[in-house]
């Protein structure tokens, strides 16, 4: 499980290139602005788990000066590409050694955790990132619900895996983006709220609040559940 990336492919990271911010995924990103400005001073920010760079473009929007981060070369060579000024580094799993610390005010993290294997994994991440961040600094972490696994939703299905129902906290689940022409099941790590927590306390991150955003009947999207159930969770962490 270690070396487990679905993201380390050339066709997945060409697919995702073109991703922007439809149904589901206009969820996720709609109520960031405000979440950001809530909680975040400055404008220093790293991106953690760039991919292809939707997630540090969209940063960059907002006057961030970002850099983007990733263990995948291939979706690391696609956010070049596309943006062709933006300072993107590939990193080795865990290894921030060429960042300084106490020297971030965000550290976003938009669906990486998801594809992050285990927990110790996650433990050692987490607590690497909060060495970077400033005192007042904050991690935004946004990850899938358990929820999403089991669920049919205007970006993604589920339907072909009813083997998601069973899955534990820590189990391999999968998931279609039926936004990209790569149709191919991703497979993602489940994790509980609980365990979330629990490994941002043991990394010695302080939960400041917890988002988990719901659509709106109003909204021009062809919403399937995300007016009932939040596909979503945003976690704001600052360091203890
Ligand atoms: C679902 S994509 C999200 C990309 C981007 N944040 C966005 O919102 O479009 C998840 C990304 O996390 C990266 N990733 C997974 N594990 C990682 C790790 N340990 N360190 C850095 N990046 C990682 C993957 O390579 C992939 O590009």
């Amino acid at each position: 499980m270690e070396s487990f990336n679905a993201y380390e492919d050339t066709t997945r990271a060409a697919a995702y290139a073109k991703l922007e911010f439809p149904g589901t995924y206009y969820l996720a990103y709609r109520d960031l602005p405000e979440i950001i400005s809530e909680h975040v001073r400055g404008k220093k920010a790293i991106d953690f788990g760039c991919g292809t760079g939707r997630s540090t473009r969209f940063l960059q929007k907002y006057a961030f000066d970002t850099v983007g981060v990733d263990i995948s070369g291939e979706m690391l060579e696609k956010a070049r590409e596309i943006d062709t000024h933006g300072d993107y580094r590939l990193i080795e799993d865990g290894n921030f050694g060429q960042f300084e610390d106490n020297a971030y005010d965000l550290i976003l993290s938009a669906f990486t955790f998801d594809n992050i294997p285990t927990m110790e994994k996650k433990f050692t991440i987490l607590r690497a990132m909060g060495r970077l961040l400033k005192r007042e600094g904050r991690i935004v972490n946004m990850v899938s619900a358990p929820e999403i696994y089991t669920n049919e939703w205007a970006s993604f299905s589920t339907k072909d895996f009813p083997e998601n129902k069973y899955a534990k906290s820590g189990d391999i689940v999968k998931i279609i983006q039926t936004d990209i022409e790569d149709k191919r099941p991703v497979e993602d790590i489940i994790c509980s709220d609980e365990d979330y927590q629990d490994v941002f306390k043991r990394a010695g991150l302080g939960l400041v609040k917890v988002y988990k955003p719901l659509a709106r009947e109003t909204e021009p999207h062809p919403w399937v559940n995300e007016t009932r159930i939040p596909p979503w969770v945003i976690y704001v962490l600052k360091k203890r």
